[in-house]
């Protein structure tokens, strides 16, 4: 099969070799072919909500690995975020290329099933402070963001870890308060980890995100939020 695109790649480098993996909201099924025919997963559930998006990652399995299909190493369901999954059924759980607010409604339908899972890799299309607010709030820690270019884009990776120790419920960074505290909301959306484990692109995003907070802020009317936003982007560009 064809290379992966630096993206998925970025994705697959954050599942550990031998782990198993679902792959949420697949669609072509590349990661989940990729590292089935390198041999990098035991076994991959790649699920979508469309039955149309699901048949072409059916469709290219067929092409490129028959015999894992056969086999049973690759398994495909038809069903919206987690809802046709077992409980703790892999090692980790990938959603990427779908919108921040759709990746947060999937996590919080249940927060035990969601709980029974060691890893997840989230690859977010926006919304990703909103995204990150979500996962504080139920215990899930992010342990890694990575940046990756795609096209024009440069895509956040989040790996987060659910801590096992705190069952549910709201860890203190109640997620009513993006949008309304400033500093809050500036350290949701420009988190720390992004100078420490961003890698190369770092600054080059930064720099993308201050010209265009920078241009909301006048189209804005100066308004509080904005300028946290623009003095947080500032002080992480100084660190680097
Ligand atoms: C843009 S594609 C991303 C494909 C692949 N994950 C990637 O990153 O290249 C988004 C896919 O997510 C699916 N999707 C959207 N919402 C979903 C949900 N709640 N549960 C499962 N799949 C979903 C869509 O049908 C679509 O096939």
């Amino acid at each position: 099969m064809k290379k992966l695109s630096a993206r998925l790649e970025c994705i697959s480098e954050e599942i550990p070799d031998g782990a198993s993996f679902i792959d949420i909201g697949t669609d072509h099924g590349y990661l989940g072919i990729s590292r089935i025919v390198s041999g990098r997963s035991p076994f991959a559930i790649l699920t979508d909500i469309s039955r149309k998006s699901l048949g072409k990652a059916i469709m290219n399995a067929g092409e490129y690995c028959p015999e894992a299909v056969e086999d049973g190493l690759l398994r495909f369901v038809c069903c919206g975020g987690l809802e046709d999954i077992k409980p703790g059924s892999a090692d980790c759980v990938v959603i990427a290329g779908m919108g921040g607010i759709e990746i947060v409604s999937i996590l919080s339908a249940e927060p035990d099933k969601t709980k029974s899972f060691a890893k997840y890799i989230l690859q977010p299309r926006n919304n990703a402070g909103r995204l990150r607010l979500a996962l504080a709030s139920a215990g899930i820690d992010i342990k890694k963001e990575k940046l990756v270019r795609e096209g024009k884009f440069i895509c956040e990776v989040i790996t987060a870890e659910p801590d096992r120790n705190i069952m549910s419920g709201d860890t203190g960074c109640s997620a009513v308060m993006y949008g309304v505290d400033p500093e809050f909301t500036a350290e949701a959306d420009y988190p720390e980890l992004l100078v420490i484990t961003g890698g190369d692109l770092t600054a080059e995003y930064l720099e993308r995100k201050l010209k265009k907070e920078e241009r909301n802020y006048s189209l804005n009317g100066h308004d509080k939020v904005t300028g946290a936003r623009i003095a947080r982007i500032k002080e992480l560009a100084g660190r680097l």
